[in-house]
C-alpha cells in the first residue's frame, strides 16, 4: 500500500503515520524528519535546508525530489510507504509521479487531514517530541507518560510567528494538490478535529474500502 498524508502543519501527519506504521507494517517517510536529522548531522543538504525551515518557507523542490528518489530506492519500500509531509507543490507531486512510474508503481491513496488554521497555533506551540523515540506529544492533548523533562523537545519552527509563515505556505504551495489528486479519483478526506484514535479509525476504513 503507497499512501500520502496531506494536511497543514500541525494537522497530525506524524502522529496518524506513526500509529499506520505498525498496522500495516510499511516505514512512514517523513521529509521535514529527514532534513531535520541533516540539519542536526550539518550535512551540506542541511545547511542549504535549514534557513528555509526556520523561516517557515518550502525547502526547493530539487532538493527535495533528491531525498524521496533516495529514499524510495531503499529495501524497506518494497511492500509499501506513507508519505508524510511530501509532495508539498505540484512539481513534486509531478516528479513523484514519473519517479513512482519508473519503478512500476503508484500512489493508491492520499488522505487529507483537516484541521481549521484556528486549532493549528495551539496545537503546535504545545507539542513535544521524544529526543530518543520520536514519539509525538502534545502537552494538553496527548501528554507524556514516563518521559523525562529533559528528552523532550521543541522544534525551532515550532513557535507562533514561524507556523503562521507555515499556514500561508501550505495554503498558497500545498493546497492545490487537493485538486491535482482529486481529478486522479485517489483523494479522500477526513476530520482531523476528531481525537486521535478516531481520526486512526477513519484512515483505516478508507484504506480498507469501508
Ligand atoms: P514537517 O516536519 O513536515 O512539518 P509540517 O508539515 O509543518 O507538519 P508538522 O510535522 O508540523 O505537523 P504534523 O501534521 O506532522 O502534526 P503532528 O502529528 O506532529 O516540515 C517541516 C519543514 O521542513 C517545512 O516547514 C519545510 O521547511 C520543510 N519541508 C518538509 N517537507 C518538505 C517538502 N516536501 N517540500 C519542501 N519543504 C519541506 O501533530 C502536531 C501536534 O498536534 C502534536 O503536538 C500532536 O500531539 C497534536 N495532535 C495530533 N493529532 C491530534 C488530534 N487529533 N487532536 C489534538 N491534538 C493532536
Ligand atoms: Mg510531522
Amino acid at each position: 500500500m503507497n499512501l500520502m498524508l496531506l494536511g497543514a502543519p500541525g494537522a497530525g501527519k506524524g502522529t496518524q503515520a506513526k500509529l499506520l506504521i505498525d498496522k500495516y507494517e510499511i516505514p512512514q517517510i517523513s521529509t521535514g524528519d529527514i532534513l531535520r536529522e541533516a540539519v542536526k548531522a550539518g550535512t551540506e543538504m542541511g545547511l542549504k535546508a535549514k534557513e528555509a525551515m526556520d523561516n517557515g518557507q518550502l525547502v526547493s523542490d530539487d532538493i527535495i525530489i533528491g531525498i524521496i528518489k533516495d529514499r524510495l530506492a531503499q529495501a524497506d519500500c518494497k511492500k509499501g510507504f506513507i508519505l508524510d509531509g511530501f509532495p508539498r507543490t505540484i512539481p513534486q507531486a509531478e516528479a513523484l509521479e514519473n519517479l513512482m512510474q519508473d519503478m512500476g508503481i503508484k500512489l493508491d491513496n492520499v488522505i487529507s487531514l483537516n484541521v481549521p488554521d484556528e486549532e493549528i497555533v495551539e496545537r503546535i506551540t504545545g507539542r513535544r517530541v521524544s529526543k530518543l523515540t520520536g514519539k509525538i506529544y502534545h502537552i494538553k492533548y496527548n501528554p507524556p507518560v514516563d518521559e523525562k523533562e529533559e528528552d523532550l523537545i521543541i522544534r525551532k519552527d515550532d513557535n507562533k510567528e514561524t507556523v503562521l509563515k507555515r499556514l500561508s505556505a501550505y495554503h498558497e504551495q500545498t493546497a492545490p494538490l487537493v485538486d491535482f489528486y482529486q481529478k486522479k479519483g485517489i483523494f479522500s478526506e477526513v476530520d482531523g478535529t476528531q481525537d486521535i484514535e478516531n481520526i486512526t479509525k477513519s484512515i483505516e476504513a478508507i484504506l480498507e474500502g469501508k
